[in-house]
């Protein structure tokens, strides 16, 4: 059934209230087959977690919502096992239900916002651990031929926040599943942010588990990240610039406390949030646009802030550390 002017604001974390003037919902892959062969020549709008977006206009494509779910395990052996989630899962309780079986490989990733389907999208990533890490395959069905396909994690192309999801295949494919390899024992802890060992200690652990690690995790997320369901937001808005060496040592001699991860021997990564913070725009507010208070890299919406709003202040703040620190800040976030 298509309904006619929805609101979209209950469907995105930023929570902005734009209208779709056209907006349905899928639950199996026949009804997705049949509702594209009904609208064949639209341009479509899908809809997932809508928690990667800022929303700045009505939507006039027709806007499918997914609700794609179901988790089951598709093999295993001694060591690993395989597990194949739909992807409308909530990918946090995914996680929480890999954990309950004492599977390993993304407690570093507990607590992100979204559905499975979109992790291989951005690659998703935290605490030194990416989807790519885990992620076998996904399948994936052809909008042009409705031919499900699958890719391999290779086929992917990933890359830091990247995949040919958000290239060549961007809008050409809908993302029905997703099959991550994980552990069965033998467990690799990822530990080595800083953070995490220090959240551990304060938890008083010695030993960590896996679920050790995935509470370490959502503490330090909770007291950083603000919760959608309180405060609008699409997690991190930007992506963490990587620059030369050479920028890089220019900077650091200015900025002798500058933190940095190391890429390659030419690349090294600045954190966003540490750019935004040092030009001052940590807690900043303009009307119901703002800067987190506790995490400059997130843009938060403080009620009935409109989308056009978010996108003049994540415009201010580009301008602004490009004249500060001649780098240009690259949203993450998909502003539609
Ligand atoms: N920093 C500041 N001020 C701030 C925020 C950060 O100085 O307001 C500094 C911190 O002190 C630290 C460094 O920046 O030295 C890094 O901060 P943090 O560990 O919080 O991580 P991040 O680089 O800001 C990235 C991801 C997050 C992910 C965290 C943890 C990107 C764009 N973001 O943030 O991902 O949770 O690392 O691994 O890569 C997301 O994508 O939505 C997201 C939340």
């Amino acid at each position: 059934m298509i309904q006619e002017n929805i609101s979209l604001k209950p469907y995105n974390t930023f929570g902005i209230d734009v209208q779709a003037k056209r907006f349905t919902q899928v639950d199996a892959i026949p009804a997705l087959k049949k509702l594209i062969q009904t609208f064949p020549d639209e341009p479509y709008f899908i809809l997932s977690g809508g928690s990667n977006m800022l929303l700045t206009q009505d939507i006039e494509q027709l806007v499918i919502k997914l609700d794609f779910k179901g988790i089951k395990i598709i093999k295993e052996d001694e060591a690993f096992v395989w597990v194949e989630s739909q992807a409308s899962e909530v990918w946090h309780d995914f996680v929480q239900w890999t954990l309950t079986r004492d599977y390993g490989g993304l407690e570093n990733l507990s607590l992100i916002p979204g559905h499975v389907g979109t992790t291989p999208v951005q690659n998703i990533g935290a605490y030194g651990v990416e989807i790519k890490d885990t992620m076998v395959s996904c399948k994936a069905l052809n909008i042009d031929t409705l031919a499900i396909e699958e890719f391999s994690n290779a086929a992917c192309q990933f890359g830091y926040r990247e995949s040919i999801f958000k290239k060549e295949a961007k809008d050409r494919y809908i993302i029905l599943s997703v099959v991550y390899r994980l552990t069965k024992k033998n467990h690799v802890l990822r530990t080595n942010y800083g953070v995490i060992n220090s959240e551990l200690e304060r938890m008083g652990v010695v030993t960590p588990t896996i679920q050790d690690i995935s509470r370490a995790v959502i503490a330090i997320r909770s007291s950083k990240l603000p919760n959608p369901a309180e405060l609008g937001n699409s997690g991190s808005f930007f992506k963490n610039p990587i620059v030369s060496k050479a920028v890089f040592e220019t900077l650091l001699k200015k900025y002798p406390t500058l933190p940095y991860y190391t890429i390659d021997e030419e690349h090294i990564k600045i954190p966003a949030g540490w750019l935004i913070e040092t030009s001052g725009y940590k807690g900043y507010r303009i009307g119901d646009a703002g800067v987190h208070s506790k995490q400059a890299l997130v843009l938060v919406n403080y009620g009935n802030a409109q989308g056009i709003e978010l996108k003049k202040l994540a415009e201010t703040i580009q301008n602004e550390i490009f004249n500060i620190f001649a780098i240009h800040l690259e949203a993450e976030v998909n502003i539609f």
